[in-house]
């Protein structure tokens, strides 16, 4: 994952593989230059984005990458699975370098999948006390009642993590399809809060995370970058 942050001589004897000296010398001749600016401290902290340049060479041009991916059923939400496809492999060999995903679904599950390469970003989307409300359109194999609105929003006690959901939100749509909003991810969590009622999801499908709806034009499989609008809504 590219989050992390390196002062620049460890980034530079890395992959420069040279002595310290020889490193206190070059950045002494302003040879390093960071995002086009002679770089002389060495303690300067370089992102995963910032493009550092060293007598000419590019030692790193990474460019912060968002995008949205319709993800089909059937398909791992992981970078790598030794028995089935992943999103990942959804994607052009050529644009899978450094991608990871903010958020999983399960495989049988569809809908708006993140993937970046920016650590930082995903973190924020993923961190309980940001609050990201993900959206849900399910189908059920019982029909619905109000009583289930009641226990989204009071919140269920889950034994394995020993906690208590933080409160949902449930709205039918029809007897047997219902739209739920989450604020955090627990493992299969929309699934076991209907089996409470012993209640089959037959379909789970991902609307939107935050207020960043999935690409209606995105068929199953299809995947695109965020423009600078969408990438604007979780900056907020
Ligand atoms: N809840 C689930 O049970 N599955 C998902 O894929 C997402 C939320």
């Amino acid at each position: 994952m590219t989050s992390r942050y390196h002062r620049l001589d460890r980034f530079l004897s890395t992959r420069l593989q040279i002595s310290r000296s020889n490193l206190r010398l070059l950045l002494a001749a302003g040879r390093v230059q960071v995002n086009g600016v002679a770089e002389r401290d060495r303690q300067r902290r370089i992102g995963p984005f910032d493009l550092v340049v060293c007598d000419g060479e590019i030692l790193q041009a990474n460019r912060p990458r968002y995008l949205m991916l319709n993800k089909p059923a059937a398909v791992v939400s992981a970078t790598c699975d030794d028995h089935h496809p992943t999103v990942l492999d959804l994607l052009p060999n050529d644009q899978r370098e450094g991608l990871h995903l903010a958020g999983r679904l399960d495989f049988n599950s569809t809908g708006l999948v993140l993937l970046t390469n920016d650590g930082d970003w995903s973190r924020q989307l993923s961190q309980p006390e940001n609050r990201v409300r993900k959206h849900y359109r399910v189908t059920l194999e019982k029909p619905l009642t109000e009583e289930y609105v009641t226990a989204f929003a009071d919140g269920m006690w889950f034994e394995y993590e020993g906690i208590v959901t933080r409160p949902a939100e449930l709205k039918i749509r029809s007897p047997f399809e219902a739209d739920v909003w989450l604020c955090e991810g627990r493992y299969h969590q929309i699934k076991r809060m209907f089996g409470r009622f012993d209640n089959k999801v037959l379909t789970l499908h991902r609307v939107a995370i935050g207020n960043l709806v999935l690409d209606e034009k995105l068929k199953p499989g299809e995947w695109r970058e965020l423009t600078a609008s969408e990438l604007a809504v979780f900056s907020d």
